[in-house]
């Protein structure tokens, strides 16, 4: 019988269709904005930045051609919008392989992610996005498909079940988490290559402002690509999304290029400030050193504070707040640091 107390098993009825599998070319990987799709690069080379990463999986990728074999399984783990997804299609790319791809929440049953492995061809790439959203049944799935590739399926119902062990081809797993906290050390072993991906410096946000600018058609000169670089958080999706707001703006207000005043003032419109920091930013700061005195401050009333979901604040708004030392966390809370009263313009609290 399918349960979790026997190791990895599935029902073979659960293994047929599967409604959350996408099968994919890196080219057409997209989600939210529509000009997202055609903004990801698809090759490693085209990556600009997070030179760690692309330097071993430049390492990795190309031993496994040569070898003839798939690649190892890798975990990509960081901030949202950094370009983990962006990375699982060009892992694809790179190995000429076809890109599976499923999210953690989408896979409820073992029998869910059961029926795309038994669909995967000979080292052809699954993404799942959110992996440390796994529920433990289909988690257990996942040791020995990935170790061994190998799963266990239960044929037959009552007395005269029985459970034979499907071969799977040789696949590789990429996960991408923004929450490395959560992945458990046993999933996380059995990954060859775990990796984190940082924000992105100034440099690496005007190349991928001024790519941007290319391929949509965007006027832009290298001013106004710097201006919307320093304002965006690191983050190459907000970077792009920036660029496709100050585009409305030149286009309505100005000559429809993006210059550096342009940048600036359509920015200032949009309400995102001198260190990218947008409205929530900014209420994060000033309930942590207002309302509440600095702190520490739980984060479930910080959250409450500045309505929003604790996840959200956790996995989307600080990252960058406490890699710009506005905010640390401790274990007793959320801490307002010298910088954000100065960002806010109050004499600091000692
Ligand atoms: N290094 C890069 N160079 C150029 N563009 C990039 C780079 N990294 C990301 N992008 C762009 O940023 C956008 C977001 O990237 P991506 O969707 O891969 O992020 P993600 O880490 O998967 O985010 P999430 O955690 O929200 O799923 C993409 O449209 C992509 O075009
Ligand atoms: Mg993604």
């Amino acid at each position: 019988m399918h349960s979790p107390f026997w190791g990895p098993v599935v029902r073979d009825e659960f293994i047929d269709k599967n409604p959350t599998e996408e099968v994919l070319v890196s080219a057409e990987l997209g989600s939210g904005e529509s000009d997202e799709v055609g903004l990801r690069p698809r090759l490693l080379d085209d990556f600009i930045g997070q030179r760690e990463l692309k330097e071993h999986l430049n390492i990795v990728l190309t031993a496994a051609r040569q070898r003839g074999q798939a690649t190892d399984h890798v975990l990509l783990a960081g901030p949202p919008g950094l370009g983990k997804t962006t990375m699982a299609g060009i892992v694809a790319q790179e190995m000429g392989a076809r890109l599976h791809v499923t999210s953690g929440p989408a896979l409820e049953r073992a029998g869910d992610l059961a029926a795309i492995l038994t669909k995967l061809g000979e080292r052809d790439v699954l993404f799942i996005d959110e992996i440390h959203r796994l529920a433990r049944p289909v988690e257990e799935i996942l040791y020995p498909a990935m170790e061994d590739f190998q799963i266990d399926i239960v044929v037959g119902k009552g007395p005269a079940a029985s459970s034979i062990r499907l071969s799977l081809p040789a696949f590789t797993l990429v996960g991408a988490t923004t929450r490395t906290g959560m992945i458990t050390g046993p999933l996380r072993d059995r990954f060859g290559l775990v990796s984190r991906l940082d924000f992105y410096d100034e440099d690496e946000l005007r190349a991928i402002v001024v790519r941007a600018a290319g391929i949509l058609g965007i006027p832009a000169d290298d001013d106004g690509a710097a201006q919307i670089a320093r304002r965006s958080r690191g983050t190459p999706r907000i970077a792009n999304r920036l660029l496709r707001r100050v585009r409305d703006f030149a286009e309505v207000h100005g000559s429809g290029v993006v210059d550096d005043a342009t940048a600036t003032e359509a920015l200032r419109v949009f309400g995102v400030d001198e260190r990218g920091l947008d409205k929530i930013d900014r209420a994060i700061l000033s309930a942590l050193c207002r309302q509440f005195a600095g702190g520490p401050v739980g984060l479930a009333t910080l959250a409450i504070a500045v309505s929003e979901q604790p996840e959200t604040l956790e996995d989307v708004y600080e990252p960058f707040l406490i890699q710009q030392g506005f905010i640390s966390r401790t274990p007793r809370g959320r801490l307002a640091m010298p910088a954000a009263y100065e960002h806010l313009g109050m004499p600091p609290v000692v």
